[in-house]
Formats: structure tokens, C-alpha cells, sequence
């Protein structure tokens, strides 16, 4: 099967430039510049005029919720609406039922995943405090990293003894991710409100960004860079959501040689706590949105060199379990059907270039990761392809967004750009409004 795409503007490795990108069978065959002149010999000719094409999006921070959780959300599904958003590969988070804390859990993940996935997949491995061993045999070609949760979140998973931290930071043969957020800090802010009004157990949804602090999620950020310095770990942490935690990372080394790097969810990039008001626990998350100020700080950063990854932190839960406020309702929200368009709306709006959408999404990702032919339009790379309208102006309305958990804060949000197709080894995925039904990804390789 040899397939051309042409006439469209390739976003790609710093430049962009109207040309053509051949595919055979799964790989990119050709990347070629300027319009096509022969399009005789294709079995499929996709025509890209007034599109962009750009390497799939990889999401290195999802939350599938399969197996355990599947009636918020499965790999069948979420995989549906992450191709519908330009999503070609995922990483998912070990927070499901069982976690992903043992080989035979990690396993049947991908047992799973080899059957039902509709785009390339790979799980994150859950730390705890006892499983170093486990740690320590997990095959570096098959597993991204470890997660360490350093405060509570969703799940049970945590991290809290001092001691475990510098095992697991000293010996994990593998990129360690952290969620950082101190929980004494958030305890002592729940029992300062809590007295301050006597007899509640619950309070609006906007003291969640007064709980769930700044300065707890700087305390654990700085906890995670000074063990890391002390062992030499390499470490990632999840959802900067703060303009404070910035400054704990650098920007004047290429990402290959950094051995602290950090990502951004879209969640801290889309909303922040003004939001509250409309959105209520819709945009309760962990870390909490914070000011427009931080948001405005997290948007500027894009382009610096600071920010290394943009992920989404696709958190579904079900409606009925979003009721309740700072206290009650679960945090976390679906958004990996979002990424591409939101990023490229902030590029609109200038705080950053086409180019570097696609350094975050998609080049600084596989180079992070080391995730071998991906990422890139590249020949020879994986034919995992997005193609997208500029000028689409569409709504977000119930029907065309495919979480299983049926709801989004994005609900009624018109954008510009739009996914017009997703490809996926070669294969299309998604087009117009359709998730092909019969396409299933491969499992990630990284080194
Ligand atoms: C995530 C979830 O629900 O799994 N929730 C969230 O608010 N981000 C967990 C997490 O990433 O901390
Ligand atoms: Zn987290
Ligand atoms: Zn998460």
C-alpha cells in the first residue's frame, strides 16, 4: 500500500514548508518539498491542500483508567478520542486498579493494550515503598520510567518516606516522574479551613487552589531536585503548574544532556482559578489551577527552553464523581482530545511558534523518552501523521468528542483548528468525525 499526502504545509524539525509526504506500508517513505507533480502510482492520494501536517502527538501523561476504573474510562475508548485529537502515541499513568506496581500488573496492561489500543501505547511503572527490586529488573526497552508519586492524588500510590525516596532516586535504572505536591502542607491548609468553618467537611471548589498551594507543590518540586542532585537521577516532573517551580529548571543545555527536565499539562496552560466561577469542579485538578498570573507565566515558558514536554494529564472521571467541592469532588479532567488545538491556539494568540508546538508535542517528547522512530517526519520513521485545518471554527459539543466519561471542560469551546485526520503506522485512524474502527497501535520501544 503506497500513499501520498500532498500539497500541504509539513510542520517539522524547526521549519515549516508546503511539500509531500510519501507512506508505505507503516513507514514515511519520502518527505518531499514543494507541490506534488505526478500523483499516478498511489493506491491513496490524500489531498493536504490548505492543511498542515504535522508528526503525530505523543501524551506522555494520560490516565486510561484500565483496568479497575473502566466504567470512568478503558483503552478502547480513550484511545478513540485521543486519535480523534491528533494523538498517535500515549503514555499512561500505573494510578488504575490494580496500580501498575508489579511485573504481572504491567503485563496484563499490555495484554490489554495489544488488543484493544487504537493508537501506539506505553506504561509508566508505579513506585512504592517497597518495590526497588521490582524496579530494578524492569526492562529499560519496554518501560518509559517509574512514577513516584511524592503527594496523593487520585489512587492510593504514594511515596512518603524519606528513606524510600533515596532508595528509589539512587538506584532506579530508569527515568523517575514525579507528581509533587507536599501533603503535610495540604493537610495543615485542610485543618486551617476547617476550623475557620466549623462544622463543614466540604468548602467551594475554588479553596482547592488555596489547599492544594503553590508553595505545597514548590516544597515537593524542591524535595524531588535536591535528591535527584544528591543521587544523580534523572528526573521528570509532572504538571509544573506554579510561575515559582520555573525557576528550579534550566534552559541553557540541550534537553539530551539535562538530567532534570519538567512538563506542563494543558489543564495549568488552558485554565487557572478565575475560571472557578464557570467551570466549578469540571477544572478541579491536582495540581490545582493556579492564578492567571501563573497560567500567563506556564504560557511563556513555552517558548524558552524551560518547559520541556506538554502533555495533557487526561484525568476522566465520571460526572456524578466531579459533585462536591474542594474537599469531595475527584480531581482530574479529559483533555487528551485537546492538546494539538489548544497548543496551536496559544500560538495564535503568540506565545509561541508553529514549530514549537511541535518541539513540545512531539520531537521534545520522543527525545525525552528516547522512543525510537517516532515523533518526526522522518524517513524511514513510523508513518504516524496528523493532519490539521486551520480554519475550521468549530464547537466542541457532545458527539464530537469521544472520553468515555462523556463530558469535558471544553464542553461549548469553539477553536479555529481542527483534526481533520490522524495516522497511525501508516494507517488512517481517524478522519472527519470517524475513529476506523479495525486500526490498533504498537507497543512504544525507547533507547
Ligand atoms: C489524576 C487522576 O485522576 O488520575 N488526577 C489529576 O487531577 N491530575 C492524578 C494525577 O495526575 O495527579
Ligand atoms: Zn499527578
Ligand atoms: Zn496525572
Amino acid at each position: 500500500m503506497k500513499t501520498i499526502i500532498h500539497n500541504a504545509t509539513i510542520i517539522n524539525e524547526g521549519k515549516e514548508w508546503l511539500g509531500s509526504v510519501v507512506i508505505e506500508g507503516e513507514h514515511i517513505a519520502e518527505v518531499t518539498d514543494g507541490p506534488a507533480t505526478d500523483l499516478s502510482g498511489y493506491d491513496q492520494v490524500i489531498d493536504g491542500t490548505g492543511l498542515y501536517l504535522l508528526p503525530g502527538i505523543i501524551d506522555s501523561h494520560v490516565h486510561f483508567r484500565e483496568p479497575g476504573m473502566t466504567e470512568k474510562a478503558d483503552i478502547a475508548s480513550e484511545s478513540r478520542t485521543a486519535a480523534a485529537g491528533g494523538v498517535t502515541s500515549y503514555i499512561d499513568m500505573p494510578n488504575c486498579i490494580p496500580p501498575t506496581t508489579t511485573l504481572e500488573a504491567l503485563e496484563e496492561k499490555h495484554r490489554i493494550a495489544a488488543e484493544k489500543s487504537r493508537v501506539n501505547y506505553s506504561f509508566f511503572f508505579g513506585a512504592t515503598n517497597t518495590n526497588l527490586e521490582t524496579i530494578k529488573d524492569l526492562d529499560p526497552s519496554v518501560v518509559p520510567g517509574v512514577k513516584v508519586y511524592m503527594g496523593s492524588t487520585t489512587g492510593g500510590l504514594l511515596v512518603d518516606r524519606e528513606r524510600a525516596l533515596y532508595d528509589i532516586f539512587g538506584n532506579s535504572p530508569l527515568l523517575l516522574m514525579t507528581h509533587c505536591e507536599d501533603t503535610d502542607i495540604i493537610n495543615q491548609n485542610i485543618r486551617y479551613f476547617k476550623k475557620r468553618y466549623k462544622g463543614q467537611n466540604d468548602f467551594p471548589v475554588r479553596y482547592h487552589s488555596r489547599i492544594r498551594t503553590t508553595e505545597a507543590c514548590f516544597a515537593s518540586s524542591s524535595v524531588a531536585v535536591k535528591i535527584a542532585k544528591e543521587t544523580g537521577a534523572r528526573l521528570h516532573i509532572a504538571h509544573v503548574s506554579s510561575k515559582k517551580e520555573l525557576d528550579l529548571f534550566r534552559n541553557d543545555i540541550p534537553l539530551e544532556e539535562k538530567r532534570i527536565t519538567c512538563e506542563v499539562v494543558i489543564p495549568h496552560l488552558m485554565f487557572c482559578s478565575d475560571d472557578y466561577d464557570q467551570l466549578g469542579c469540571m477544572i478541579k485538578c491536582n495540581p490545582a489551577v493556579k492564578s492567571s498570573e501563573d497560567r500567563e507565566a506556564l504560557r511563556h515558558a513555552l517558548s524558552t527552553g524551560i518547559i520541556d514536554v506538554v502533555s495533557t494529564d487526561h484525568a476522566p472521571h465520571l460526572l456524578k464523581e466531579k459533585q462536591g467541592g474542594a474537599l469531595k469532588a475527584l480531581s482530574g479532567m479529559p483533555m487528551v482530545q485537546f492538546s494539538l488545538v489548544s497548543m496551536l491556539e496559544l500560538s495564535d494568540k503568540g506565545y509561541l511558534s508553529r514549530p514549537r508546538v511541535v518541539d513540545l508535542l512531539c520531537h521534545n517528547q520522543a527525545r525525552l523518552f528516547k522512543i525510537g522512530q517516532r515523533g518526526y517526519i522522518r524517513k524511514g520513521y513510523y508513518a504516524d501523521l496528523v493532519l490539521v485545518d486551520p480554519d475550521a471554527n468549530w464547537q466542541v459539543l457532545k458527539g464530537r468528542y469521544y472520553t468515555k466519561c462523556g463530558w469535558t471542560p471544553m464542553d461549548e469551546r469553539t477553536f479555529k483548528w481542527k483534526v481533520r485526520r490522524t495516522i497511525v503506522n501508516g494507517k488512517t485512524a481517524y478522519c472527519d468525525g470517524i475513529v476506523i474502527d479495525g486500526v490498533r497501535g504498537k507497543a512504544l520501544r525507547f533507547g
